[in-house]
This record gives C-alpha cells, structure tokens and sequence, in this order.
C-alpha cells in the first residue's frame, strides 16, 4: 500500500511517501524564520506551509518515480496544532482526494509520534510506555495495542521542550534551544554544575511540571552580570539539564514499577538529546527504544506510518481539524470508527 503522509502542525512542513514499512521518500522543511521572533509566529508558519506544502509532495512523488495516481491512502495531521498551520495540511490532503478520490485519514500528531519508532522498529511488540517529549507536549502513555493509548501522567506547564526553548532566550540562545542548551552542558565535562530543583508533584499518577525550574533558572540569573553569565553558561545549561532529565526518568521509572512494564518508547524532539538518551538506557537497559533523531522531531513519515495502520485496520477517519485534540479524542474516534 503506498501512502503519502503530510504534517504541517507546528514549524516543520513535511511530506513522506510510504510503500507499507518502506520509506520511499521523505522530505522535512524546517521554518529557520521562527529563530529571529524566539518563537513560532502561527500566521507565518501558515503562509510558510502554503509556500512548501506542494513542492515537497511533489518532491517525495518524484523522488520515488510515482504518479499522484499510484497513491493508495493520503494521511495528515489535524490535530492538535496551530490552527492555521493546520489547516494548510488538511486542505492540502482534501484537494488531493477530491481530485484524485484517493482516501483521506486525519492523524493525531501524538499518534504519529507514538508511531515513529515503528518506522526503524517494525516488529516491535506491544504493550509499552511512550514518553513523548516535545516542544508542545510531555506525556507517558501506556500503549496497550496500536490506537489504545492510555495517559498515564502529563505536563501541568510548560512542556519539556518549551523549556530548554524558554531557559535558553534567558541564556541568548536562538529558538529552538535545546539542542545548543545540550552542546553547552557538553562542553562542562566534569565541572560541578549549578544545582537547580526537580519538581516533586502532590498530584497521583505521573504528571510533569517544568515551571519551577524555568522560575529557578531565571532567580539564579537575577543580579549576575553579562561576563558572570558567559563564564558559566556551560554549568548552568548543565545543571539545568540534569534536572529536566532526572525529573523525566523519575517519572518514567515510577510509570514503568506500577504498570510493569518495561518495555520503554520515547520520542519528540527533546528525545534527540544525548545525555538524556544515556540516562534512560541506563536506567531501562536494553528495553528502551528511541528513533533516529530525524523522526524524533516533527516529520510526515510518522504520519504515514500510522495512515498505513489505519487503513490497514479500517480505522480511518476523515480529517476534522482540531487545535486542541488531546489523544483521549483519538480513542473516542477509534470506538466511532467514522469513515467519510
Ligand atoms: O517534536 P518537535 O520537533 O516539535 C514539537 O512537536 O514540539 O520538538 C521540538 C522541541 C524544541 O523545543 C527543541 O528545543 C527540542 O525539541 N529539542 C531538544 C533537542 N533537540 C530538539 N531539546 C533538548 N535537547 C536536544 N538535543
Ligand atoms: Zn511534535
């Protein structure tokens, strides 16, 4: 089954052509523009995706000798996003359907990131934890069985990424920060780092809060002068790190004793992260997965693959945007199992 996914949710413009668990073609526009606003701007992020949404469909169609024709199932993101940004890849998926009759399968974004690790992990089973950890989102789901995601705790806040994004402008990196907050932390080795709090929460289950710290991060800084702040950007950026990763694992080890499982998928862009990766590996072992950085942050072959999924389950459902559809939504829509 050939499947052109389309992601276009946030500030990446993606498309990604699939030949069942084969990814013939996949292209991922990054809006760089964003950096100079320190944040994503959504009427520019519209107009960007309108811009590259069709030449990089185009694109993976070339890329892979195929006619528009050919395409057995089209799958996109509705939901959750910037309403905009989503539209752009709804209309875009529902134009080519309408031209071509080729079927249509709205995707949840949180779905497709939960999916990602089947892109390079095919017959990996069922059931596991996702830690997905983004710019948008932080959650653990227990996932049961492809479209049977249980969330077991989540951000009150701010989410992981959006963190190392927000403590890095107090820092005067660019947007998006982590990857620049993680090569400084890198370059303190094994100097002491500045000891920021992990936030431990009152509520059950195995929520996240990142609003502390940001607070933590932004007192130390009060008062210290430019020079003071350059000579100890690595230890702050280090100690900052720790915390966000300690309080990640503590979750996730808490979420994995009470269910039992240890089988452990994380993903989204904050899974990129090196030392994160190191410390989840050794605390889980050989039991954790994480994709290739590439489909750890927002990309169009997640979207496929979990298309390929819903077409080959019958659980399509026509594109509905939703900005704010949380993946408890997904599992309603799945009992419904609406079809155009
Ligand atoms: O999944 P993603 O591309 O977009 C959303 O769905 O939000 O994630 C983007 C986030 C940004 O906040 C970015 O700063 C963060 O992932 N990120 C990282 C790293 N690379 C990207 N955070 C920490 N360390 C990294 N190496
Ligand atoms: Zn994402």
């Amino acid at each position: 089954m050939i499947i052109l996914g389309i992601e276009t949710s946030c500030d990446e413009t993606s498309a990604a052509l699939l030949d069942d668990e084969t990814i013939i073609a996949d292209e991922i526009y990054t809006q760089d523009i964003h950096s100079r606003y320190g944040g994503v701007v959504p009427e520019i992020a519209s107009r960007a995706h309108l811009q590259k949404v069709g030449p990089l469909c185009r694109s993976v169609l070339d890329k892979g000798n195929m006619s528009v024709d050919k395409i057995d199932h089209l799958a996109v993101t509705d939901s959750p996003g910037l309403a905009g940004a989503l539209l752009v890849g709804i209309s875009y998926a529902q134009g080519i359907h309408i031209r071509h009759k080729i079927p249509v399968t709205g995707i949840n974004h949180l779905e497709g990131h939960i999916q990602s690790i089947f892109l390079e992990h095919p017959s990996l089973s069922y059931p596991f934890l996702s830690l997905i950890i983004s710019g948008g989102h932080t959650a653990i789901y227990r996932v049961d069985d492809f479209g049977s995601y249980y969330c077991l705790g989540e951000t009150i806040d701010d989410a992981a990424g959006e963190a190392f994004d927000k403590v890095g402008t107090m820092l005067g990196f660019s947007y998006p920060a982590g990857r620049s907050i993680e090569q400084e932390a890198n370059r303190a080795g094994e100097k002491k780092a500045v000891r920021f709090p992990v936030a431990r929460l009152s509520t059950p289950g195995f929520d996240f809060s990142f609003s502390g710290l940001k607070t933590a991060v932004r007192n130390y800084l009060k008062g210290k002068d430019h020079e003071f702040i350059e000579n100890h950007k690595d230890v702050i950026c280090k100690g900052f790190q720790d915390a966000v990763i300690k309080s990640l694992v503590n979750q996730l080890s808490a979420a994995s004793e009470q269910t039992g499982i240890s089988r452990i998928v994380v993903a989204g862009g904050v899974a990129c992260n090196g030392t994160l990766r190191k410390a989840i590996i050794s605390r889980f072992g050989s039991t954790v997965f994480f994709p290739s950085p590439r489909f750890c942050t927002d990309n169009a072959a997640m979207i496929a693959r979990a298309g390929l999924m819903r077409a080959k389950r019958n659980m399509v459902r026509y594109p509905r945007m939703a900005p704010s559809g949380g993946i408890g939504k997904v599992i309603q829509e799945i009992s419904g199992n609406s079809k155009e």
